[in-house]
């Protein structure tokens, strides 16, 4: 497969498409041609995503007639991924006060008003797309404080995505998913036929810091749902767990967090990739990049091979080309064949 034209191999594809626009996640893999390929080539009735985020896969995959199931370690991306493919289900918010800190007096009160009226995740999932938009943060792409307040009405903003996206989720029929809150390190189904994925790449991108605004509203403590989640680099140092020690030695003053980091993201990456060798029956397709940590460059995608190698499953790497957003760092195509 060739590298991607488009937005670029790392720009958000998807952020205007019919019911993706709900709202989407930081997406650094999944570029369109990769979703065309793999409904092109594995044949499976069900998808599994085990790192679905705002659910990609899960719209594609019932844009094409396949069932979809997807699990997720933050209950801010299932309540996105559900507004998607299961906006019937029912979601009600609990803010919590600490949000008075990201609104304007009155923008605050306008949105505790309008979250009452919040009862299936796709009003979920169109309350949190307003609910960031006129926060204090920007997202450039990670969240910090914007100079000024938002102008507009948030109600406003609120009626015209609600009708948007029901016009939008006429594109599926009666077709529907599921979608799970879980960690994927320690659960999967006992079967699973084909998987598209772009798990979190052994990098910075910390999860939680970017739904802060939608875990508050759902009334989740951010720093608990960080605790279920594959290390981010930045939020390793908070959350240590297990060490596993690899022959990498990254330099510089944080050199000992970057090894305690990758030495956790690996551990559980393979807790992962062992599971998936047990239950996989088709194969599964994983975009991953790879990343340089204190000045060392990391192959992840390589690591993530062999470990699939090592557990018995068929394992190739496709080359996709340079990341827009990281100069210099590429994308793969990891691509798991099950040899049973
Ligand atoms: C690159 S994003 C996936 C983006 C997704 N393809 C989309 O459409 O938005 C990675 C996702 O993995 C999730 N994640 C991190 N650790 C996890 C774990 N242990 N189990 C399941 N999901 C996890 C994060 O919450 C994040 O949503």
């Amino acid at each position: 497969m060739a590298a991607s034209s488009g937005r670029g191999v790392s720009g958000n594809y998807w952020a205007d498409r019919p019911i993706h626009r709900i709202l989407v996640y930081t997406e650094h893999g999944l570029t369109p041609e990769v979703v065309e390929a793999f409904f092109r080539e594995v044949e499976c009735e069900t998808v599994y995503d085990p790192f679905a985020g705002s659910g990609t896969v899960g719209v594609e995959a019932l844009l094409r007639g396949r069932g979809f199931v997807g699990v997720d370690a933050s209950p801010a991306a299932v309540v996105v991924a559900a507004a998607k493919v299961s906006p019937e289900a029912g979601v009600s918010l609990r803010p919590d006060p600490r949000l008075a800190n990201y609104y304007s007096e009155e923008t605050y009160e306008r949105l505790l008003r309008l979250s009452r009226r919040v009862h299936t995740a796709l009003e979920a999932g169109v309350f949190f797309n307003v609910a960031r938009r006129f926060s204090k943060f920007e997202y450039s792409p990670a969240p910090r404080f914007r100079r000024g307040d938002p102008q507009g009405d948030p109600e406003e903003h609120f009626r015209a995505l609600l009708e948007t996206a029901r016009r939008d989720l006429r594109l599926l029929g009666g077709r529907r998913g599921d979608v799970l809150l879980g960690d994927s390190t320690w659960f999967m189904p006992r079967r699973v036929c084909g998987v598209l994925t772009s798990p979190p790449f052994a990098n910075n991108v910390d999860y939680v810091r970017h739904t802060h605004i939608e875990l508050l509203w759902l009334g989740v403590d951010p720093s608990r749902a960080r605790d279920l989640q594959l290390p981010a680099c930045e939020a390793a140092a908070r959350s240590w767990r297990q060490h596993m020690p690899l022959n990498l030695e990254p330099g510089g003053r944080r050199a000992r967090g970057y090894q305690r980091f990758l030495g956790q993201y690996f551990y559980y990456m393979r807790q992962h990739i062992r599971l998936l060798a047990q239950a996989l029956e088709a194969e599964a397709w994983y975009t991953i990049g790879d990343s340089v940590l204190g000045g060392v460059y990391v192959p992840v995608h390589e690591i993530l091979a062999r470990f699939g190698e090592e557990e018995g499953l068929g394992a190739s790497l496709v080359n996709l080309g340079e990341r827009r957003m990281r100069r210099g760092r590429r994308l793969f195509l990891l691509r798991f064949r099950s040899r049973r």
